[in-house]
């Protein structure tokens, strides 16, 4: 069975782009592929966080990894701080990550251009320890949204370089990145990609956004004055939004599906079908999300998947550090 990871950084609460561009991903695959599926809570403090509300966002990731439809009888879900490898290889992995490299990453360089102060030096060496998660468990395919992909390339050629020094380490692996729903715009401003730093917070739908709010989110999505239903995301790149979130909440429905049905009608009736659907998604994941709230599910899935990560984890970085030359006693 070929391997699968991937991992949400949940500094705020989880919203429909990270459902439709990584998490529905990571449900579609469990049965296919061995997979992991872990809370990256040191990637969380690169900004800094209330630690009361990272505690609630914490939890509520892992209840919404579980309510979306994943598994723990057949994906591993944990906690990053739960494997402390991820911190020790991530500092390896920094050393072996150029500058240059880092410079390059343009998560870094677009919070850096909006003139934000007192950016951490952990915020810029960030995707050094995004390797580290990938590379401790040897995943075939990372699962991921459009904005992720740089990271993941990244990750491919410090692999590289590692292993054309010191031998054979770590599996190369591939970025999965969908055709559809990679990246979801903000329904405010559709130039912009949907995400939890939302200022408006009309522009976002939390998962757990009571569904009249997400409903009128949704009929208030900035379109344009052409009035025809069609994928053109240039022109119009509101309704091209709409088209991607409807589409992939609909079985991949296609495109030219979804043109042929609104072809007579107006924006209102297209934000209406695209407003079920995503009422329809979010109240089958709040229903489940309140009874995983009310169990003791959480500890139990975290502490399993701790333990089985743990092992793979601790093989992989001994292995590294005895390559390196850096171990005496084992
Ligand atoms: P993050 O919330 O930044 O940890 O992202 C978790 C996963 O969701 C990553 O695979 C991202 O690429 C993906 N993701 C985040 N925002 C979006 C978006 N607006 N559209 C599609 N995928 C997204
Ligand atoms: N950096 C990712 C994000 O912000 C989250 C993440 C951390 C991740 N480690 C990972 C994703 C490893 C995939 C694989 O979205």
């Amino acid at each position: 069975m070929k391997r699968m990871l991937s991992g949400i950084k949940p500094t705020g609460q989880l919203h429909l782009g990270n459902y439709i561009g990584a998490l529905r991903h990571f449900v579609a695959s469990q049965d296919e592929y061995e997979m992991f599926a872990f809370i990256a809570n040191l990637h969380c403090i690169t900004v800094p966080q209330d630690p009361q509300e990272l505690q609630k966002n914490l939890k509520d990731c892992v209840a919404l990894y579980l309510a979306c439809g994943l598994n723990p009888n057949k994906a591993t879900i944990f906690l990053q701080t739960d494997v402390k490898e991820h911190a020790q290889l991530g500092f390896i992995m920094c050393c072996h990550t150029y500058m240059g490299e880092l410079n390059r990453m343009t998560q870094f360089k677009d919070k850096q251009a909006k003139g934000e102060k007192n950016l951490s030096g952990g915020l810029y060496t960030y995707p050094s320890l995004m390797a580290a998660d990938i590379l401790l468990y040897s995943p075939d395919y990372v699962p991921v949204g459009e904005d992720q992909k740089q990271h993941v390339e990244l990750t491919r050629d410090v692999a590289e370089r590692m292993n054309n020094r010191y031998g054979q380490l770590f599996t190369v692996p591939e970025p999965l990145v969908a055709k559809v729903g990679a990246r979801i715009m903000s329904l405010s401003d559709p130039t912009k990609k949907m995400s939890k730093s939302d200022e408006t917070n009309k522009g976002c739908i939390y998962l757990l956004d009571d569904l009249k709010v997400a409903r009128k989110k949704v009929m208030s999505a900035v379109t344009d004055s052409i009035g025809k239903v069609q994928y053109d995301p240039e022109n119009q790149p509101g309704i091209a939004n709409l088209m991607q979130i409807l589409s992939s909440l609909s079985n991949n429905r296609s495109f030219a599906d979804i043109e042929e049905e609104f072809k007579d009608q107006g924006y209102g009736v297209f934000k209406k079908a695209v407003a079920d659907a995503v009422c329809n998604q979010l109240e089958q994941i709040q229903t489940r999300y309140k009874e995983i709230v009310e169990s003791n599910l959480i500890e139990e899935v975290l502490t399993q998947g701790a333990q089985k990560a743990c092992l793979i984890a601790s093989a992989k970085l001994d292995q590294v550090q005895k390559a390196i030359g850096m171990e005496i006693i084992k």
